[in-house]
């Protein structure tokens, strides 16, 4: 056995600075979120997908032209191949959403004749077809689960607008369209998390932005990620009714389980995503179904038990995936679905992190202390009992 003193291991990587970004602020002790340096709250209530896009790839707020200029090059890049609507064809049924995501993404490289650039401008060509095909190819995916025929984007929507068409068959009204709008926007981007880090590892070796954004997608699969907001409503689901609210957590708790949509490694408070996401809460519980209204009720009494045991006490308030279910839910979008949704959001971040990284690249190459004999004999097989 070898091993060195003095080693520090940073499990999770968790405290360790892997570069300088101004892509994004996440202050976990002050909840609050900067993209760019604008307040998250003030993107979600004035501006809109397409304007944060352009705000995260370039760095600043465009001018109107350019805003439409944008949306444009955004719209033009809507459409998929009959073969990329053949794998999502044979592929979705059967697999997870998130699984067909993944593979029709790796697929759409093929479309591009130089799929790796080291120029800028290209790349940002590059995540504006990226972002514009990932919602069309969501929403295929959606539709073929449901057994329904693929739709064709309508060019007079914006964007997230038009992936909830694409999605449900429906024309989302005001409220809908806003709603959205806001969800894309709060889950566009936050900072070196687990699927960017995933994405930013692999165009470390020069990968091309497709094979980034892939492994993107593929990170953002477990429950401790992209998986929380769905794995949240189950619960909700599984409480069933508001008044069984509290005696399902408190056994949760006492069988050290752990309640999805809490917690968070940056966010020692309560994360402003989800604040935002509660202030629709009001919105849409006087528009919803029953059903959605006792998942509201469910998930404020929820919220409120779970600030009281372990908000102040161990740092652990709701995320964003907690309120997201249910307004999902009540926008038409079913529960496998939600990981498409936020990936569709967050490829956004993950391009403009990977054109920010590439204009210093530094191969990632962590290390791993072994711990385990050196120079054992090897016996051959036949001898070996
Ligand atoms: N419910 C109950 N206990 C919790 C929770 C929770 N949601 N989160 C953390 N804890 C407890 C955990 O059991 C542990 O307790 P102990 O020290 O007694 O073993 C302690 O807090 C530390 O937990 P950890 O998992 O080591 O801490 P972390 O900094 O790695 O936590 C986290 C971050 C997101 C992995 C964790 O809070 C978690 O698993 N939350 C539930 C999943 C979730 O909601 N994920 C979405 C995160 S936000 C969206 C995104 O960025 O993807």
């Amino acid at each position: 056995m070898e091993s060195k003193e003095n080693i520090e291991i940073h499990e999770g990587l968790s405290g360790i600075y892997i570069d300088i970004s101004s892509i994004c602020k996440v202050d976990g002790i002050n909840g609050k979120l900067y993209y760019r340096g604008y307040p998250i709250q003030v993107l979600a209530e004035r501006s809109s997908f397409e304007e944060v896009c352009y705000l995260l790839l370039y760095g600043r707020l465009p001018k109107k032209q350019e805003l439409d200029d944008f949306s444009e090059k955004l719209k033009k890049e809507r459409s998929i191949t009959d073969q990329t609507k053949q794998i999502i064809t044979s592929l979705g049924r059967k697999a997870q959403a998130l699984d067909v995501l993944r593979t029709v993404m790796s697929s759409i490289s093929a479309y591009d004749e130089t799929p790796y650039s080291s120029e800028e401008s290209k790349n940002i060509e590059k995540a504006i077809r990226i972002i514009s095909k990932t919602a069309t190819m969501a929403a295929a995916i959606g539709r073929i689960k449901k057994g329904e025929q693929i739709l064709e984007p309508d060019q007079s929507l914006g964007h997230a607008e038009n992936f909830l068409f694409m999605l449900t068959g429906k024309k989302p009204d005001k409220d809908a369209a806003k709603l959205i709008d806001v969800m894309f926007i709060l889950h566009a981007e936050h900072s070196s998390n687990a699927s960017t880090f995933a994405t930013l590892v692999t165009c470390s070796t020069l990968a091309d932005i497709y094979a980034g954004v892939t492994a993107g997608v593929a990170a953002l699969k477990g429950p401790l990620h992209g998986g929380a907001d769905e794995a949240a409503l189950k619960m909700m689901i599984e409480i069933g009714q508001p008044e069984n609210t509290e005696k399902y957590i408190e056994d949760a708790l006492a069988g050290k389980k752990k309640i999805m949509g809490f917690g968070h490694r940056v966010y020692k408070t309560y994360d402003p995503r989800a604040r935002i996401l509660k202030s629709y809460l009001d919105i849409v519980k006087n528009k919803s179904t029953e059903d959605i209204k006792r998942l509201i009720d469910i998930s404020l009494r929820a919220e409120k038990m779970m600030i009281e045991k372990l908000g102040q006490s161990h740092g652990i308030w709701p995320n964003v995936d907690f309120f997201s279910g249910p307004l999902y839910m009540y926008l038409g979008i079913e529960p496998e679905m939600f990981d498409t949704v936020f990936a569709s959001s967050r490829t956004v971040g993950w391009c403009s992190h990977v054109i920010e990284y590439w204009k210093n690249n530094k191969l990632f190459r962590p290390l791993e202390e072994y711990q385990g004999p050196l120079d054992v004999e090897y016996v051959g097989i036949e001898e070996r009992n």
